[in-house]
């Protein structure tokens, strides 16, 4: 059986939206699942498009393996601002430990 956490989005204009997310899938997966259109994922999780871009609490960083060399240089093709923070969220894979964690979108991909 399939475990689900929760994960809050907050968007850019400060709202959150709060969702079920199954653990396994991407941040960018249960996204899209759940109509967050302020992450566009053009590619479907290939690592060629940059437009799954978010921004990562400290502690939900830490959770997270260190971005390797690929989504490093996709980085680099952002649309809006990129932070030390950023992460590509097709790369994101959840795990029960990230229940009740919170992802900040961008305001443009
Ligand atoms: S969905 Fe295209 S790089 Fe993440």
């Amino acid at each position: 059986m399939t475990q689900e956490i929760v994960l809050h989005y907050q968007l850019s204009d400060g709202t959150t939206r709060t969702v079920d997310a199954k653990v396994g899938s991407s941040i960018m997966e249960t996204a899209i699942q759940n109509d967050i259109d302020e992450v566009v994922a053009e590619c479907g999780g290939s690592l060629i498009c940059a437009t799954c871009h978010v921004y990562l609490d400290d502690a939900v960083a830490a959770l997270f393996e260190p971005a390797d060399d690929i989504e490093i240089d996709m980085l680099e093709g952002v649309a809006a601002e990129r932070r030390e923070n950023s992460r590509l969220s097709c790369q994101l894979i959840l795990k029960p430990e990230h229940d009740g964690h919170t992802i900040h979108t961008p305001e443009r991909q």
